[in-house]
C-alpha cells in the first residue's frame, strides 16, 4: 500500500538512506525540511505488513514536477515496488495539471535508469560532475498529459 510519509517512519527510511546511498544519504533533517517546510514535496511511502519497503519524494512545482527521491529496500528490489512509487508519482503530478516531470539519476545506475526508460523517461542532458564524486548525472525528462504513465508502464 502506498500512503503519505509521516514523522514516525523518518528512523526507518534513514536507515534504507545508509543502506541506499552510502555516498550520499538523506539525514533525518532534510527528510524533516521536505516533510515540515517545503511546500512543493510530497512524500509517500510503501508499506508492506507494516514495514516501509520503499519511498519517493515528489516535488510539484507549478507546471513542472521532480522526482528527488526514489528508493526500495534491497531485499524488497525486483519485485515491482519502484515502478508502483513511480507510476503513483507520475499519477500525483499529472493530476496536480503539470506538463513534464523529470528527474537526475547517476549516469552508472543502469537499474535506476532501466526503471525509467521503462516508465517512459527519456535522457534529455548530461549534467556533468553533478554528484559529490565527481560522477556524472543524466537528466531524465517525460512528458504527461493523457494516459501516457499507464502506456508507458504497460498497464
Ligand atoms: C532503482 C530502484 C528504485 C528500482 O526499484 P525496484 O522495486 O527494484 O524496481 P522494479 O521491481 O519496480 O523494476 C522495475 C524495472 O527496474 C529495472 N530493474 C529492477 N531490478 C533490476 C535488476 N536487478 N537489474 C536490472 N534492472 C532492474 C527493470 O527495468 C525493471 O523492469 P522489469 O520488471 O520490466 O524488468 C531500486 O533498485 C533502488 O531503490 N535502488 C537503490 C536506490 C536508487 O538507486 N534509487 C534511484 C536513485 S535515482
Amino acid at each position: 500500500m502506498i500512503r503519505g510519509m509521516e514523522e514516525k517512519d523518518l528512523e526507518r527510511i534513514c536507515e534504507l538512506e545508509e543502506e541506499l546511498f552510502p555516498a550520499d544519504p538523506w539525514q533525518k533533517h532534510n527528510f524533516l525540511y521536505e516533510l515540515n517546510e517545503n511546500p512543493y514535496a510530497r512524500l509517500s511511502v510503501f508499506e508492506e505488513n507494516g514495514r516501509i519497503a520503499g519511498y519517493a519524494d515528489l516535488w510539484i512545482m507549478f507546471e513542472q514536477a521532480q522526482i528527488a527521491n526514489l528508493a526500495v529496500a534491497g531485499d524488497c528490489q525486483g519485485r515491482g515496488i519502484g515502478r508502483e512509487l513511480m507510476n503513483h508519482c507520475l499519477k500525483t503530478a499529472e493530476e496536480a495539471g503539470c506538463e513534464v516531470i523529470s528527474l537526475e539519476v547517476r549516469v552508472s545506475n543502469a537499474r535506476a535508469i532501466s526503471l525509467y526508460e521503462k516508465c517512459g523517461f527519456i535522457r534529455a542532458a548530461v549534467r556533468k560532475g553533478y554528484y559529490e564524486n565527481g560522477e556524472d548525472a543524466d537528466l531524465m525528462i517525460r512528458p504527461l498529459g493523457g494516459n501516457q504513465y499507464d502506456n508507458a508502464a504497460g498497464n
